[in-house]
């Protein structure tokens, strides 16, 4: 079965480090104040980044299927990997290791901080900030073993037809599904405007994340961790077939989010030692000593 193949090293981490993605998600969604120099990096097809963050894409639309996303959701929704407190697990999430140049690049800790801060900055909600501070933690997934393209990468649903709005559409050619009649309909196995908590998405952190929170963080926190990478709707409404307006009044939340992750980064680390009694408060509040992973 598809979904228990090996996959080779370089079919696991086509990328040199999982920043690579979210580089490139910059490079697509540049700050409004500063487009024209994003772009023309983005336009640079020299660039040796993008050949990599390209395999990357085409592993993740070959391997995200209907079947694949199933068998994620069955193996890693038990929770029964491990078990720690929750700034362990933080802690844990940064031995992730990069060969990327570390005097650019901010860690997985530092780049949460980092956001969460900016959301403080704004004098958001305590909730708000937790959200930012929570909300990539899932990459652990790739502690776990699992290869990049099934823990990062823009999210989009499985079980209809792909738009051609996400990103690399056209490599979605080589996904089972696309030959698949139950699946490559506009609905697929879904109903119009059935609401996003009957669509299954394609796997990774986000929605590992989101089951891992569900039964403690508020709505609008939730959104925004399940669907943050999910850019073809919250950035080019491609799947409003599939929302109810439920998800459309939770939606504003996921777009004011959004900025935080992208644009929050600073070459200026976050003073983590200062910083932690704060967010060990407001884990505290909010969540159990131990988070089961
Ligand atoms: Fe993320
Ligand atoms: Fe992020």
């Amino acid at each position: 079965m598809e979904t228990h193949k090996q996959f080779t090293e370089q079919e696991i981490s086509p990328l040199h480090s999982l920043e690579e993605w979210e580089e490139d998600v910059l490079k697509r969604y540049p700050e409004p104040e500063t487009p024209a120099k994003a772009k023309d990096a983005y336009r640079n097809y020299e660039n040796p980044e993008r050949d990599t963050v390209r395999e990357f894409y085409r592993l993740n639309h070959r391997y995200q299927t209907f079947d694949f996303v199933r068998d994620k959701e069955n193996d890693f929704l038990r929770f029964n990997k491990r078990e720690m407190p929750v700034w362990g697990a933080m802690e844990y999430l940064n031995t992730l290791v990069d060969d990327s140049d570390p005097d650019i690049d901010l860690d997985q800790l530092q780049h949460l901080l980092q956001t969460s801060e900016a959301i403080r900055a704004d004098g958001h909600p305590d909730w708000f900030v937790l959200t930012g501070f929570l909300h990539d933690l899932g990459k652990v997934l790739c502690l776990f073993g699992e290869p990049q393209w099934a823990v990062v990468g823009d999210t989009f649903p499985v079980g209809c037809r792909h738009s051609d709005k996400i990103v690399y559409p056209e490599f979605f050619k080589d996904n089972p599904d696309f030959y698949n009649e139950r699946f490559n309909t506009k609905y697929g196995i879904y109903e119009p405007n059935c609401g996003l908590r009957n669509v299954h998405m394609s796997w990774g952190h986000d929605e590992y994340l989101y089951h891992l929170t569900k039964d403690y963080l508020p709505e609008p926190a939730l959104y925004m961790i399940r669907y943050h990478s999910f850019y073809a709707q919250h950035r080019e409404n491609a799947y409003d077939h599939l929302l109810d307006d439920h998800d459309r009044e939770m939606f504003a939340w996921v777009r004011k989010f959004n900025p935080y992750d992208l644009y929050s980064k600073s070459p200026a680390p976050p003073n983590v030692a200062e910083l932690r009694p704060y967010y060990e408060d407001l884990i505290a509040k909010y969540l159990p000593g131990t988070l089961k992973l």
